[in-house]
């Protein structure tokens, strides 16, 4: 059957799936969003070639029902050390379950998308690539290779997704004779909305947006986060000093929440008032309207939006006007403009052509969505509601490393966190959305709830008593240190070494009494570096240097484990610099031996470092 939708009549009524027609499943594991991103962008492919298509976080399907697919594409991250996404974990267990027979995969059409980063170029793609081999063993069928997209490319991953896509969609046509003849929807027509908005008419009721929480006794998790109470938020650098630090404290009484050393905390920013009511003024909303959402096909209403909801708590705490948008956040805008001006402009930002230029508009200066509506103003005065959520995607999870201590600080959970602010060529300056979120949270306010959840974290600490850590943390990387050390004393293993680095002693030597309490009851061997306090600047490596003899008593004589947490780009390879060094001075080793005992303790989990940017 020949179907060329161009009418606004048919668009709203795609065909229903015929016995010959596939319906497409895209699976997704995500962990900044752009993996959904790209499984979204297929899902809209899908649909603008008339195939019923199903887009889902790998977790949220149940993977026994693989058996009975018959198009799957799979798109998959790799996050940190080759990991898969935190929304593929659960998949990522049962995929590789033993009992699974080999070929039960054998209807299956499928093909892997894997994004990456090629900067670690031992883990690149590392995900994708092995579960290419082990859907390979199950029997799946192959269509095509492995699409290997690469962030650290110049153009972004859209370099390798987009051929990739068209020899995907060549494969799937020649694949089923039903869509033979299929004329795809022009790329500049709007594909119908995800959602319906239905406003309800009593505007006076009030709406309760607030989080439900769950009556069962759960573990709190992304999909039930538990509302923790704000209990103190007090910055811990000099008020003169440029960068503000908080450290905050959350009660979490009740809630289940066990963390222990190293583990991270979870949450979600909310936008800034001044950008939510930016947001309605452009789009002409009324942040107090109530609506609920309709579904227009089988996708689930997000479960994270009360029904009925107000536009305000939409906008604050859902839709990620903040970030800077995506190519096809242009692609979507571009087929809402009617102002010729605007609608060349966004065709352009929108095409692959004009990547190299929404590079230096909208990355480069770190644009964000909000400020690229107030730049196209005729077209955002025409958006439909329906599609603001196909036009945003969600506000991500936030991870920080936590502080404390249950042991010290029982049904306590506390952060440190430095707020993000800087400049690029953009008038206003840039500000990181949870850090400043967070820091304008004020507990004497009343009471404020901050809903969180606890991830396991990759640093582990020692069982035994006596081995020594030593643990190097400039900066707000003395976070997880911090929580090891309470956890540590309370277990009376007191032989604990770090170092600590900040630029003044006076101005950001934050937690200073402290150590000088652990120091004094000897649990804690402190040594600090004050980069600007002279005229040198003296960094936490310069400090692992001076104490040579006493690094390499510890990690040769008393298998002491080593540890560095921060975000210093250059840190790491500073402090692993200065370790090898102590090696070759203290061990009379060649450089080629001292790389080579570093990554023997790495590979037994004697050397571990958690690095964020
Ligand atoms: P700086 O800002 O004076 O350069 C916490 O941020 C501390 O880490 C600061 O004192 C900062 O010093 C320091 N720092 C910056 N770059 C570093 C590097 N490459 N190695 C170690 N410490 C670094």
């Amino acid at each position: 059957h020949i179907i060329g939708l161009q009418s606004e009549k048919a668009q709203r009524h795609l065909p229903s799936p015929t016995e010959n027609t596939p319906t497409l499943l895209v699976l997704y594991g995500s962990q900044t969003g752009t993996a959904q991103d790209t499984a979204q962008r297929i899902g809209r492919q899908a649909r603008r070639r008339h195939l019923q298509v199903q887009v889902l976080p790998l977790d949220s399907y149940v993977v026994a029902n693989l058996i009975s697919e018959s198009l799957v594409v799979f798109v998959c991250a790799t996050t940190g050390q080759g990991d898969p996404p935190d929304n593929m974990k659960n998949f990522w267990r049962f995929i590789f379950r033993k009992s699974l027979p080999v070929g039960s995969l054998g209807r299956l059409d499928c093909a892997i998308m894997g994004l990456g980063d090629s900067s670690i170029l031992s883990q690149f793609n590392f995900v994708a690539k092995k579960l290419h081999k082990r859907l390979l063993q199950l029997g799946a069928n192959m269509l095509l290779p492995v699409g290997l997209a690469d962030d650290q490319h110049d153009l972004g991953s859209d370099a390798v997704v987009d051929p990739w896509l068209t020899s995907f969609w060549e494969k799937v046509f020649a694949l089923y004779p039903s869509l033979a003849g299929v004329i795809p929807m022009r790329e500049d027509e709007p594909l119908p909305p995800t959602y319906t908005f239905h406003f309800l008419d009593d505007v006076k009721e009030k709406t309760d947006d607030r989080l439900r929480i769950p009556m069962e006794q759960t573990v709190p998790s992304q999909s039930h986060p538990f509302p923790a109470r704000l209990v103190s938020n007090s910055r811990v650098t000099d008020t003169l000093h440029f960068q503000d630090v908080r450290h905050i404290e959350f009660d979490i009484t009740g809630s289940n929440v066990e963390f222990a050393a190293g583990d991270v905390v979870m949450m979600r920013p909310c936008n800034f008032p001044e950008d939510v009511q930016q947001f309605c003024q452009l789009l002409r909303l009324d942040p107090e309207a109530r609506f609920t959402l309709r579904a227009t096909d089988n996708t689930a209403v997000p479960a994270r939006l009360p029904q009925p909801c107000t536009v305000r708590h939409l906008v604050e705490s859902y839709l990620d006007i903040a970030a800077v948008p995506r190519r096809s956040f242009f692609e979507l805008l571009s087929t809402f403009a009617t102002n010729e001006l605007e609608r060349e402009k966004l065709i352009e930002l929108s095409s692959a052509a004009g990547q190299d230029e929404l590079h230096s508009y909208c990355n480069r200066p770190r644009r964000t969505a909000l400020e690229v509506l107030a730049d196209f103003p005729h077209t955002t005065a025409e958006l439909k509601v329906d599609y603001l959520l196909d036009l945003f995607p969600d506000i991500q999870p936030r991870s920080f490393s936590i502080a404390s201590s249950l042991q010290a600080h029982p049904h306590r959970l506390q952060i440190l966190v430095a707020v993000v602010s800087y400049k690029t060529k953009m008038y206003k300056p840039r500000r990181g959305l949870c850090s400043t979120w967070l820091a304008s949270l004020d507990p004497a306010q009343g009471e404020v709830y901050v809903p969180l959840w606890v991830k396991k974290g990759t640093m582990r600490f020692p069982k035994e008593k006596d081995t020594p850590v030593i643990m190097v943390g400039p900066g707000t990387g003395v976070a997880p240190f911090r929580s090891a050390l309470q956890e540590r004393i309370a277990e009376g293993k007191n032989a604990n070494v770090l170092f600590f680095g900040c630029r003044s002693e006076r101005k950001d030597f934050y937690l200073r009494t402290e150590w000088e309490e652990m120091m004094k009851t000897g649990r804690l061997n402190l040594f600090t570096a004050f980069s600007r306090d002279q005229e040198e600047k003296v960094y936490v490596q310069h400090r692992v240097r001076e104490n040579a003899e006493l690094m390499w008593d510890l990690i040769a004589n008393r298998s002491a484990c080593f540890y560095i947490a921060g975000n210093a780009k250059e840190m790491p390879t500073g402090v692993c610099d200065a370790l090898k060094e102590v090696f070759q001075q203290q061990g009379g080793m060649s450089a080629e031996d001292a790389e080579q005992m570093l990554a023997a303790m790495e590979r037994t989990g004697r050397f571990q470092s958690e690095t964020w940017s």
